[in-house]
């Protein structure tokens, strides 16, 4: 058995927040963000709607996509780091909001990378023939967590899910191999503070602003590059492919400039790259399986494409993945 991504679903909130927007709260520019990001608008949630929510409203096109239903579904996994709560768990909610039936339901923490984490998980669940139908979704509303007054962070992140139904398929390739990696010594480059066990939430905690996101974003930028032009260049080694074999490149997108750095290092045009930062900026655990989802619908991945996913972000997590739809 093979794992095979059959169908995937894209959600994220009515509201938009474009670059200049962002002047009129924050000392910046609509052509700073644009040159030294390329993002230009992002999708921002309201007080009230929570992760579970656009979770399930991409898991239901996806499951649409494959021709199941919820009662189908063997098994529900959550990449996210900003869950409706610290726990228990968005992916349970997601299985009550989908009427699933009681099966396995647990989120994963790998932040931008962690949509790769749970392919590997799920492919692995298919291949030991365990599982037929695994529903992964990648979710992220870390607008909740940002410091609005703070320049550095505001402008590069926005809310979305993304959703895909992984399934058991017998012939073709699927999810052919992955590559993850952590390296928790640099934990502290981009990471909420306040929250959990370290510093729990107080007063205190909330007056020193620790319960906002923070970023290194100049050292997590140089990381990010070598370490994802490697994994790449490990994959496609290990694969006995080339880039010349690869369709398209479905890259987290926390900058484009990354992106061009990378697109350089391992000798593929951007033009193979999928981007769509400028209409979402970064949306952490989501930005993968968004953008599988619009490559898809405009036709940039056909039956029998090889695809490589490929991310890098807060842990710090990376990794990277073949797959053959
Ligand atoms: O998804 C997880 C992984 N995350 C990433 O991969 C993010 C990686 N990092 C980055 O994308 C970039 O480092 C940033 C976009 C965060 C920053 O871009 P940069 O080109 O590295 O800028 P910088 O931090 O070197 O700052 C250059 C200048 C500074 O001013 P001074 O000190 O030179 O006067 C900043 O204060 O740009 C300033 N700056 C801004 N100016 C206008 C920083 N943010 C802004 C802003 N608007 N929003």
């Amino acid at each position: 058995m093979r794992a095979q991504i059959v169908s995937t679903g894209l959600a994220v909130p009515e509201r938009v927040l474009h670059n200049t927007d962002l002047e009129k709260m924050v000392d910046t520019s609509d052509q700073w963000i644009r040159d030294r990001t390329g993002m230009v608008e992002r999708h921002v949630a309201d007080n009230g709607v929570a992760a579970s929510d656009l979770a399930t409203a991409a898991a239901r096109q996806a499951l649409d996509g494959a021709g199941i239903s919820a009662e189908d579904v063997d098994a529900i996994l959550v990449a996210t780091i900003s869950g409706d709560y610290p726990w228990p768990a968005t992916a349970c909610l997601v299985q009550h909001k989908l009427g699933a039936k009681p099966v396995m339901a647990y989120d994963l923490s790998a932040a931008c990378t962690g949509y790769l984490y749970g392919l590997s998980q799920a492919s692995a669940f298919i291949e030991s023939g365990k599982f037929k139908n695994i529903l992964l979704i990648g979710v992220d509303m870390l607008t909740k967590t940002l410091d609005w007054t703070d320049r550095n962070t505001c402008v590069l992140f926005g809310d979305g899910a993304g959703a895909t139904v992984i399934q058991a398929r017998e012939g073709g390739e699927g999810v052919i191999d992955t590559i993850l990696g952590a390296d928790g010594s640099s934990a502290e480059l981009l990471y909420q503070p306040a929250g959990g066990s370290r510093i729990p939430i107080s007063a205190e905690a909330v007056e020193a602003g620790k319960h906002h996101l923070f970023m290194n974003g100049r050292e997590i930028f140089k990381q990010a590059v070598r370490v994802m032009a490697q994994t790449i260049a490990d994959l496609l080694q290990r694969s006995g492919k080339t880039a010349d074999d690869v369709t398209v490149v479905i890259p987290h997108q926390a900058n484009i400039r990354i992106l061009e750095a990378v697109a350089d290092r391992i000798g593929v045009g951007m033009d193979r790259f999928f981007i769509n930062i400028h209409k979402y900026g970064n949306t952490s655990a989501a930005t993968i399986p968004m953008a599988l989802h619009e490559a898809r619908q405009e036709g940039r991945l056909k039956t029998g494409d090889l695809a490589v996913m490929v991310s890098f972000g807060g842990g710090l997590t990376w990794g990277a993945s073949l797959v053959q739809f």
